[in-house]
């Protein structure tokens, strides 16, 4: 994507972006702070603005480098003092709709809360392995999986999460992982966890992008973005 930015890219007849916005926004999250690269940042800006229109707060940061998501999360910290927050990846389309899930996670004694899915192809993915109904580990893009169960590209983190970054180191891809940071909880033993229902897809490569758009022009819009009426 030289000219554009990735999540710009349509997915049916609508930037790709859209679908994970409307999935926090179905949450009741209005106060978004979008985190992208310097390229093509002008594009992103442009598109949504101030969210003015969406009765929704956009802000914005920018990543200089590809560092990875929890770098990428680490910039808002000085916005996201005291409070809980839900991240979410820029190419993940859910189903389904979590607005009862940040409601849990509001009153919950737990730092972290977790959406998997079951896959057939886990070595893309963060991995949980669970045993007596608890997350045991996590592991990125394990080789060999110990589970078919996909750490998804939404999560809710405490406030912890910030100090939990600053103890980071790289991994082999030279990216600070976001599933180093779910591991730490794990090992505090405060993440909790939900394997849910509805569709879910990435579509950050050809393939994943063009199973999401078969599903969404099959399954019809409204599915992913009409859930909340009141
Ligand atoms: C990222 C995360 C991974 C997660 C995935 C979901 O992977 O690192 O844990 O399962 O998003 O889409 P990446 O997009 O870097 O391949």
């Amino acid at each position: 994507t030289k000219v554009t930015n990735k999540h710009l890219l349509t997915i049916h007849d609508r930037p790709m972006i859209e679908y994970p916005l409307q999935t926090l926004i179905d949450a009741k999250i209005t106060e978004i702070l979008i985190v992208t690269g310097t390229e093509h940042m002008g594009s992103i800006v442009s598109y949504l603005g101030s969210g003015r229109d969406r009765n929704v707060d956009f802000t914005y940061k920018v990543q200089k480098t590809a560092g990875g998501i929890a770098q990428a999360l680490s910039l808002v910290e000085n916005v996201c003092t005291n409070s809980r927050i839900a991240v979410i990846l820029g190419d993940n389309l859910y189903e389904d709709n979590f607005r009862d899930s940040a409601k849990d996670f509001e009153k919950s004694d737990n730092g972290n809360m977790l959406f998997l899915k079951e896959v057939a192809d886990p070595q893309r993915f963060g991995v949980a392995e669970i045993e007596d109904g608890l997350i045991k580990n996590i592991e990125e893009k394990p080789k060999s999986p110990k589970s078919n169960l996909a750490v998804t590209g939404l999560y809710f983190f405490d406030e912890t999460v910030f100090d939990k970054i600053r103890g980071l180191k790289p991994s082999a891809r030279g990216e600070y992982e976001i599933s180093d940071v779910n591991q730490m909880y794990v090992k505090e033993g405060r993440v909790s966890f939900k394997i849910f229902d509805g569709f879910w897809s990435d579509a950050g490569t050809f393939e994943s992008r063009r199973r999401a758009e078969e599903y969404v022009c099959r399954r019809g819009l409204e599915h992913f973005l009409v859930k909340n009426g009141d």
